[in-house]
């Protein structure tokens, strides 16, 4: 279950908390319930995040000498950072990601969502196979947030490939080889931040007035470029290809029926893009009946707690505006909660309102594949074809 938590092992059974031991031998306390997930996540004094963007495969001495020849550093910024400088970060990335900013952003997205749609529609209707994943949802949140937050000038190509490269060096169980594959570009791109973070202007710069290192700067956009567009763009592939399963709804939408918001919302609690996250136990505590030393690695089992029964009436269904639908914890919770919901959000329904029509009357080709990830989905195409 570790490396693959969401289809059939997010609905199998599982108890409240259990020990699993990773393929390194390292054991993890996963929870489930979402009380206990949404306590872990909020009380950051008991469960640190100090292990947020630890390396789950060790990555061993040849690909860190690969990334220390790129001068590469993570020092605690923003998911990883318990310390007293988190909430001042937190605030100025908040700031650059305010809902005004985000909702000043709608009418261009709708513009080059509209754009897209119609190419792929007329595509479609010549009986071409279109991926939706490509063709809409890889670069479209890169593009909102390079126009929210000032970015090194790089090809879009090579700031995926960077993103990608991360969270599977990060984040997946893997072999030395492809450590040292995935070392070389997430170095590269480290460099190009750095040189970014000293001279850049925008977010970098108002960090770098706030008196924070360049440490601190690389450290933020890196996590920006990360989790602010990555995550997004999977989201979409994943909730396109539910709603793809899910024609009662498309119906529901194209009468009017069922509102935008309420279907992505929905889609984050069944197809959440980040399928657990870290957190360690800073005391010896107990979660459920399971006593926790500290230092335990605890996997909060995001995708498993927006499926409680506990909290939403029908777990497995996809049922916009269901009682406990919006209660999910795609997000996250507490001091760390995600600081890109609202942008998240937006892209969602502006992408959902525009071309879930696309959806009516096609077969699905190929569904997304996900590769082994303790957190990430990752979803690497979805083709359909119109029948
Ligand atoms: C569907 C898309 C997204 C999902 C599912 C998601 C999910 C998450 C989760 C689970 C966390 C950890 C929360 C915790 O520790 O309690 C997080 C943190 C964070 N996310 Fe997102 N995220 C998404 C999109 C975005 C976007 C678009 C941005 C910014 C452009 C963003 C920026 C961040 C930042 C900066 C943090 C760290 C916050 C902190 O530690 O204070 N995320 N996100």
């Amino acid at each position: 279950m570790l490396f693959r938590g969401w289809g059939e092992s997010v609905d199998g059974p599982w108890t409240d908390a259990a020990t699993v031991v990773d393929h390194v031998g390292v054991p993890h306390l996963v929870v489930t319930r979402h009380a206990l997930v949404r306590r872990l996540l909020t009380d950051p004094e008991t469960f640190r995040p100090d292990n947020a963007l630890d390396a789950v495969t060790p990555i061993p001495v040849a690909a860190l000498r690969v990334l220390a020849g790129h001068r590469f550093r993570l020092p605690p910024t923003l998911a990883n950072n318990a310390s007293a400088s988190h909430p001042e970060i937190r605030a100025i990335v908040a700031e650059a990601l305010h809902p005004d900013r985000v909702a000043a952003q709608q009418p261009w997205l709708t513009g080059l969502v509209r754009e897209r749609v119609t190419r792929l529609a007329a595509a479609l209707a010549a009986g071409e196979p279109v991926d939706l994943y490509a063709g809409l949802a890889a670069d479209l949140p890169l593009l909102v947030l390079a126009r929210l937050v000032e970015l090194p000038d790089a090809p879009v190509g090579a700031v995926k490939d960077f993103a990608r490269a991360a969270l599977e060096l990060f984040w997946a169980p893997l072999d030395e080889t492809r450590q040292l594959t995935l070392a070389a570009e997430v170095g590269r791109f480290h460099t190009v931040l750095r040189a970014f973070a000293t001279t850049g202007g925008g977010l970098a710069a108002r960090l770098r007035a706030a008196g924070h290192s360049p440490d601190v700067v690389v450290g933020a956009l890196f996590f920006l470029l990360v989790a602010g567009q990555e995550t997004t763009s999977q989201f979409l592939t994943l909730l396109l290809h539910r709603l793809a399963g899910e024609p009662a709804v498309r119906a529901g939408l194209r009468a009017g029926d069922i509102p935008v918001a309420d279907v992505v919302e929905e889609g984050l609690r069944l197809e959440p893009p980040i399928v657990t996250w870290r957190r360690v136990a800073a005391v010896d505590t107990t979660v459920g009946d399971v006593e926790v030393p500290a230092g335990t690695s605890i996997v909060a089992w995001l995708a498993r707690a927006g499926r409680d029964p506990a909290v939403v009436a029908a777990p497995g269904e996809f049922r916009p505006g269901q009682r406990g639908s919006r209660r999910h914890l795609a997000f996250g919770a507490g001091p760390h909660r995600c600081v890109g919901a609202q942008l998240a959000r937006m892209e969602a329904a502006v992408v959902v309102a525009e071309a879930a029509p696309l959806l009516d009357g096609v077969t699905v080709v190929r569904p997304p594949w996900c590769p082994d990830n303790l957190t990430f989905r990752m979803p690497d195409a979805f083709v359909v074809r119109r029948t």
